[in-house]
């Protein structure tokens, strides 16, 4: 109890503003990695002090730097915050990855889309995420060096540049940056360009900037500093001496360390030594550090030595873990510093965010894997969104257990495997050739949802088919006046088709007395000289019928049906009414009808 109290009084002195954390996000070659490199850069090359430092997987950005990159745009004074820490996303699926405590792990984010490629699968994926977890974001609308006839001012604030550009060039960035505004109304969200952005909470700034060029880039540092301090500062508050508490961004095997995991400190500070609890697939760790490591600044690529050891990490900051047993952790899983508490008490933190994080399954559905926690989450919601049951979802690659279960499925719908950004471990790939189980693999959430949509509604249209093909179909016919070109053996007699499908070989009702008379089997439909095997409504052909003789059980005049047997006039009513044409459907409701008038239950 003492040492909680004690512990508290020093969080309060000890209170910190920490670095915004600030994910780059956007579609495969959209420049994410150029806009960092270009900041990184910069940063070394206006600071003479070297003040960026690298992290693992992040890369921060002290505010004096910021400052000089920004110029004008950024005066020191107006902020206290210590600065920006950029995590770098290899992929957007890295971001699924990227949460805290139920949150996001980054405050803010940007989000870069290419001027000329617009909107991408990636860009529609990243938003979903950021409206979910509720991220403030900026657009980076990146390339806008490459808009034709733009002249370029290196390392320029943005706006000046963007209004002197000739009247042509002005015409062609503004369709280009209208177009991304617009998409993202598509998307539910209102933005303009940052400067006639007045209330940031409420819209979203759209920056055009080249990272190539490193025009537009001082802009986005003042937007992105402002953002933070602005709203988001109550919320870098934290107490550095604090027991830490980050988030794990992967897990890697590293030569003389082992399993070590890429993690980034939200909160408080890790130590050497320090026992931890991490999330692990089956439950938290309870390990310890032996290790910290950060990427040696500039070094030459020697392999065993590229980290440099550290005693100490403070938050917010990107690390690198070695200790034992992290092999057991999981991408997406909070680590935690057990500190002065009991460790029960952290397992249990621990356990109630992997808590969480968990999906929930059905008994039946697909098996669904994902490469992170985060990922999977996402793909569960996703999929639960389009209305796809799943009844296995875990991280990992696809493993011969994961084909067994899905082979199990009851259906060829359910017998699926849907894969987000994991490999395939070849013990499961040779299964799969011995089995019907369908994979669908990608590392874009709306690709494997549309793939496997469009799959299921393949199944159920050939499904149809096949039911259709070998089903009788309904039809009403009429035999018309002086056509009667044989009275018996078989009779041959002119008919118009009123509704539905004429099909050859099909026996032949009337509905005079209270229940249908079969008069006799089609032998042949004649159109237009040609023998066919069925006609629609609408066509007059000749039939034969074998059975009845004109003049006795059938007539110039009459109203005949195609005889349907029962059974299949249930299916029709109850499975196949949306797939057959209209008037097809009256003919079976008006049979259907007839008949029930005589028997109240039948084909029910
Ligand atoms: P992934 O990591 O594969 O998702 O791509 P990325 O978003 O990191 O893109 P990257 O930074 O690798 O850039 C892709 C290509 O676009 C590279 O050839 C860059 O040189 C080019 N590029 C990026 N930004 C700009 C820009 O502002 N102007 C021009 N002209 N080219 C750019
Ligand atoms: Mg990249």
């Amino acid at each position: 109890m003492a040492d909680t109290e004690q512990s508290s009084a020093q969080r309060t002195e000890a209170a910190t503003l920490r670095t915004p954390i600030v994910a780059v996000l956007g579609h495969v070659d959209h420049g994410k990695t150029t806009l960092l490199d270009t900041i990184r850069g910069s940063a070394v090359s206006e600071a003479e002090a070297g003040a960026i430092t690298q992290h693992i997987g992040a890369t921060a950005v002290p505010l004096e730097t910021v400052a000089e990159i920004a110029g004008t745009l950024v005066d020191p004074a107006d902020f206290d915050l210590p600065g920006l820490l950029f995590i770098d996303t290899p992929g957007h699926h890295s971001f699924a990855t990227l949460r805290a405590r139920g949150g996001a792990l980054a405050d803010i984010a940007i989000l870069v889309v290419d001027v000329n490629d617009g909107f991408q699968p990636q860009t529609i994926e990243a938003l979903e995420i950021l409206e979910r977890t509720g991220t403030p974001f900026v657009i980076a609308a990146n390339k806008i060096d490459t808009v034709p006839g733009w002249r370029s001012d290196a390392g320029a604030a943005i706006q000046p540049g963007y209004e002197a550009q000739s009247p042509r060039t002005r015409k062609q960035t503004d369709e280009r940056v209208y177009e991304l505004i617009g998409r993202l109304s598509d998307e539910g969200f209102s933005a303009d360009l940052y400067w006639r952005v007045q209330n940031f909470t409420r819209n979203v700034g759209v920056v055009p900037l080249s990272a190539v060029t490193s025009e537009g880039v001082p802009d986005l540092l003042a937007v992105l500093m402002g953002l933070s301090q602005r709203y988001m500062r109550a919320e870098m508050e934290i107490d550095t001496t604090g027991a830490g508490a980050g988030t794990i961004l992967e897990i890697k095997d590293e030569r003389g360390f082992g399993a070590t995991v890429d993690a980034v400190l939200y909160d408080g500070r890790i130590a050497t030594d320090d026992a931890i609890v991490v999330g692990g697939i089956d439950g938290p760790v309870v390990t310890s550090v032996r290790a910290l490591l950060r990427p040696r600044p500039n070094a030459e690529i020697r392999v065993e030595k590229r980290f440099d050891r550290v005693e100490v990490v403070e938050a917010a900051a990107g690390v690198k873990i070695a200790g034992p047993e992290l092999d057991a952790a999981v991408a997406g899983a909070p680590v935690r510093v057990v500190g002065d508490r009991e460790v029960g008490e952290v397992i249990e933190l621990v356990e109630a965010e992997l808590a969480e994080l968990a999906v929930t399954t059905q008994e039946h559905g697909v098996v669904v894997k994902a490469d992170t926690l985060g990922s999977l989450e996402a793909m569960m919601a996703a999929l639960e969104e389009a209305g796809v049951a799943a009844v296995r979802a875990e991280v990992g690659a696809i493993a011969p257990r994961d084909v067994t279960v899905a082979s199990t499925g009851k259906t060829e719908q359910e017998q699926v495997i849907v894969g987000f950004n994991v490999p395939v471990l070849p013990s499961a790939a040779e299964l799969l050739e011995t089995t019907d189980v369908r994979l669908f693999r990608s590392d874009v959430i709306y690709t494997l949802i549309e793939e496997y949509t469009a799959y299921t509604q393949e199944i159920t249209a050939s499904q149809q088919a096949t039911v259709l093909d070998k089903i009788v179909r309904p039809c009403r016919f009429r035999i018309l006046d002086d056509h009667v070109f044989r009275q018996s053996n078989p009779a041959v007699v002119g008919v118009e088709v009123l509704a539905g499908t004429l099909t050859n070989n099909r026996a032949v009702v009337r509905f005079d007395a209270a229940s249908p008379e079969r008069v006799g089997t089609l032998s042949g439909i004649q159109h237009q000289g040609e023998d066919v095997e069925s006609v629609r409504a609408g066509a007059e052909v000749s039939v034969a019928i074998d059975g009845p003789t004109v003049g006795r059980q059938i007539d110039e005049g009459d109203e005949l049906w195609v005889e349907l047997p029962e059974a299949h006039a249930k299916v029709l009513e109850l499975e196949l009414a949306d797939d057959i044409p209209g008037d097809e459907l009256e003919a079976l409701l008006q049979y259907v009808q007839r008949q029930r008038k005589r028997e109240p239950f039948w084909a029910r």
